[in-house]
């Protein structure tokens, strides 16, 4: 399967389908040098796959976590393009996960004022959402994504045969994202999903999952409106996730933000559904901790603060709540 993300002169396909890894040659340009971008979780075979293919590959493992996410990283990796000898012709490729193609999206956003770039992604969480849609980032300190650029991708290779060596964990926190699009914006695909994510279905979980944010992007490229949606969960999840220091993963923090900013009736089915997935539903950590740092957050302005809420399944809207509201709803749900 194909999807075209149309963003004219940025318009780049994604290509969904078990097995296309073992086809990148097909797909991709790789008769340059390519720096393919890996970290040591991810199965060396995949990036070793790639390399097969290209003219000149220079594979770059780098520590998994998000800590990789940093100056650092990106230093690195801009030194050994230099040290190659890449010019502006030449590509980077992601595969990994999301800190993957957040760190190497921005390294070739910004190497020689841009370079081409390709991403595999081989977790659920960046197959479903973060390998599409072209934010790319870093972390300074504790801020989360604060340095970074709009890249768009020359193609996206989703395999979900990839997902076979990745842990239960990392497939519920992919299945999190999901769980967030279908709630503002599908309700078959919640439906699919309150029915039992299956090996069969994921596939379809995940194409679902990518044409919401196909159609998102198409319409706001920059995030200045309806993208903001795909924000949804986000605001508590950062706090959440900056309180707990990195010991809940993304998709888990955002599955425990998106409770309190749902109406009763939508959350009496998020409950069993994030149960099932084995997300958590309460938070066993310092409720007030997780307020300080969303406090902090650069989404709040003055009193007030922005959300994005579901009252009904499949729908959305985007509130302004003052910012003692907001976090009494916090302590009340979690
Ligand atoms: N750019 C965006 O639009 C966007 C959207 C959502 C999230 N994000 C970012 O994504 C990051 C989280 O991404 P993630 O959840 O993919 O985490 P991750 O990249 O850290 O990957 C999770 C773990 O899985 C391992 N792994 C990856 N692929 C594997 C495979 N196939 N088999 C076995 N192990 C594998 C990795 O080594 C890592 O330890 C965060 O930094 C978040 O900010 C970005």
């Amino acid at each position: 399967m194909i999807i075209h993300l149309n963003l004219e002169k940025n318009s780049y396909d994604i290509i969904i389908e078990r097995g296309c890894l073992k086809e990148a040659g097909k797909h991709l340009f790789l008769n340059r040098k390519v720096l393919i971008v890996t970290d040591d979780g991810v199965p060396a075979e995949y990036s070793r796959t790639l390399a097969s293919f290209c003219a000149q590959p220079y594979i770059v493992t780098l520590p998994q976590g998000e800590k990789t996410k940093c100056f650092a990283s990106y230093m690195e990796l801009c030194e050994k393009m230099i040290s190659f000898g890449f010019t502006r012709t030449d590509c980077v490729a992601a595969v990994g996960g999301g800190v993957i193609g957040d760190l190497a999206g921005f390294v070739a956003a910004t190497y020689m004022r841009g370079v081409d770039f390709y991403n595999i992604p081989t977790t659920l969480l960046s197959q479903v959402d973060s390998s599409v849609g072209g934010k790319t980032a870093i972390d300074v300190g504790d801020v989360k994504n604060i340095v970074g650029a709009f890249k768009q991708p020359k193609k996206v290779l989703i395999d979900p045969d990839l997902l076979k060596t990745l842990p239960a964990r990392h497939i519920s926190n992919g299945l999190a994202e999901s769980v967030k699009m279908a709630l503002t914006c599908d309700k078959a695909l919640f439906e699919l999903i309150e029915s039992g994510v299956t090996e069969e279905n994921l596939e379809e979980i995940i194409t679902k999952s990518i044409t919401i944010k196909k159609n998102v992007v198409e319409q706001d490229e920059k995030e200045s409106s309806l993208r903001r949606v795909l924000n949804f969960g986000h605001t508590v999840g950062h706090g959440i996730e900056t309180a707990m220091e990195l010991t809940l993963l993304h998709g888990e923090c955002v599955a425990l933000g998106m409770l309190p900013m749902c109406d009763t009736s939508v959350r009496e089915r998020l409950v069993p559904v994030l149960k099932a997935l084995s997300l958590p539903v309460t938070a066993d950590f310092g409720i007030e901790d997780a307020i300080n740092a969303i406090r902090h957050d650069k989404k709040l302005s003055g009193a007030e603060i922005n959300v994005v809420y579901v009252g009904g399944i499949g729908s959305f809207e985007f509130r302004k709540l003052p910012l003692e509201a907001f976090e009494n709803q916090l302590r009340e749900v979690l």
